[in-house]
């Protein structure tokens, strides 16, 4: 296990491509298990949690090629011949439970296991599987684990309504029907770019899907979908984080490159009210910091709200901001592993509920912090590149999980990171 020492603080100026994004990556490559040829993926990032979907593909055995020089990836199930998801690789990884839409779309049969807790609660998995049997697809529980199958190679499908609407089940739902389900119908489906993407790929391979981009989905079934070549999206929560990174010291001047602004949803307009000189300009971000950065109360919301994803890092900034401001988590109400961390290096945060009060323009100094989970621990990063001396973040294997290079990408605009053995 790997630790980093961070010196601080240290303004970030220059320019960092951003990555392609992790949690569009696992359905696309979800998706080429349902192809009758092999399909190809660009923009593939590397990191753990790809490496873990790859293990978990390969199981089933689909050949998985990653060129990671060129972040390209070719997928081929033409000798899938295994239909389960062991507890083993689904426990590391949430995601991997993607295999159970895909394993129904491509076999009509699968055996998942159920993917457990997490570092911020209990994340269910019901939706998902309510979902299946309202498509018809029949779905048994026995020692934790899912047993989906279906009597003929169709089902008839239904409606089936999500509550609340959930990234992980539109994506399992349209992943299991699309070449199962006569005729399906998902109401407050998930909009995120991610579902959106996942949506276009199954398209333009051939699936039969109306209402991309909307909340309801009506999926009628095809017989055969086509291998195809295909890019990711670069990652909008990596973008979010370099842009409040950026902003958290005074003379930071960072530009991003490789971004799809138009995917922040309403995050610029929160980041607008900071002070900060922002200006985006095509696929190009640039912030020029300032020491006079406003609080900024924000309210997590599906896309496009505010993204839980960046609640951690926006809390982190809010320490040396000009006042006191809360953040208001309404999609996890769990998920502050991070503020006695935080307050270890020296921040000024109470949580209640589901809220966080924070308390600005706080000087934060270096301590040793331990990482919770992936958006805790870059927020712990970010309040190290701004603290006076040296820190200690231990345990930063979550964020090998999620961000590409880390380290690299911000020692090469001035951050001073070094990675030891923990
Ligand atoms: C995905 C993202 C995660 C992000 C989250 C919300 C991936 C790999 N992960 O997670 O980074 O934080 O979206 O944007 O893409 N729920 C249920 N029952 C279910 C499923 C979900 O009650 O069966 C609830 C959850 O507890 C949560 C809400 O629905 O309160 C939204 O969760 P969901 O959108 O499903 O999150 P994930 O897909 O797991």
């Amino acid at each position: 296990m790997d630790k980093f020492i961070i010196e601080g603080p240290t303004p970030l100026i220059g320019t960092i491509p951003v990555s392609g994004s992790k949690n569009a990556a696992m359905p696309l490559m979800a998706a080429a298990l349902l192809a009758n040829s092999p399909t190809t993926l660009n923009l593939i990032p590397r990191l753990k949690d790809i490496y873990t979907f790859k293990k978990v593909i390969e199981e089933t055995g689909t050949s998985v090629n990653f060129n990671e020089d060129a972040n390209s990836m070719v997928l081929d199930p033409a000798n899938l011949n295994n239909t389960e998801a062991p507890y083993e690789l689904v426990r590391r990884m949430r995601a991997s439970f993607y295999m159970l839409g895909a394993l129904i779309g491509n076999a009509g049969e699968a055996k998942v296991s159920l993917p457990g807790g997490c570092a911020w609660g209990p994340r269910p998995v019901d939706l998902h599987l309510k979902g299946f049997e309202e498509m018809g697809i029949n779905i048994e529980l026995d020692q934790g684990y899912v047993y989906a199958s279906i009597k003929n190679s169709t089902v008839e499908g239904g409606d089936f309504t999500l509550n609340p609407s959930s990234v992980g089940a539109t994506i399992n739902l349209v992943l299991g029907a699309v070449k199962r389900a006569e005729k399906f119908i998902i109401r407050n489906a998930a909009k995120e770019p991610d579902v959106v993407l996942l949506c276009k790929m199954l398209a333009e391979m051939g699936a039969d899907i109306e209402g991309i981009g909307t909340d309801t989905l009506t999926i009628r079934k095809v017989d055969e979908l086509k291998g195809i070549e295909y890019s990711n999206d670069p990652d909008r929560i990596e973008t979010g984080t370099f842009m409040i990174a950026a902003a958290m010291h005074p003379e930071s001047d960072l530009t991003l490159t490789g971004c799809r602004p138009e995917q922040l949803g309403k995050f610029p307009d929160s980041f607008k009210k900071l002070g900060v000189d922002f200006k985006i300009d095509g696929t190009e971000i640039r912030i020029k910091s300032t020491a006079n950065l406003q609080p900024v109360s924000v309210t997590t919301k599906i896309y496009p709200g505010f993204p839980t994803d960046l609640q951690a890092q926006w809390a982190t900034l809010m320490t040396q901001a000009n006042g006191t401001s809360v953040v208001t988590d309404t999609v996890y109400f769990d998920r502050f592993s991070y503020v006695p961390e935080l307050n270890r290096l020296g921040g000024k945060l109470r949580v209640e509920k589901n809220k966080v009060t924070i308390q600005g323009k706080t000087i934060l100094s270096g301590a040793s912090v331990m990482s919770t989970d992936l958006r805790a621990s870059v927020s712990l990063v970010m309040a190290a590149m701004v603290a006076k001396g040296k820190s200690e973040i231990l345990r930063i294997y979550h964020l090998d999980r999620g961000y590409e290079q880390l380290e690299k990408k911000l020692n090469d605009v001035g951050a001073s990171i070094q990675r030891v053995p923990q």
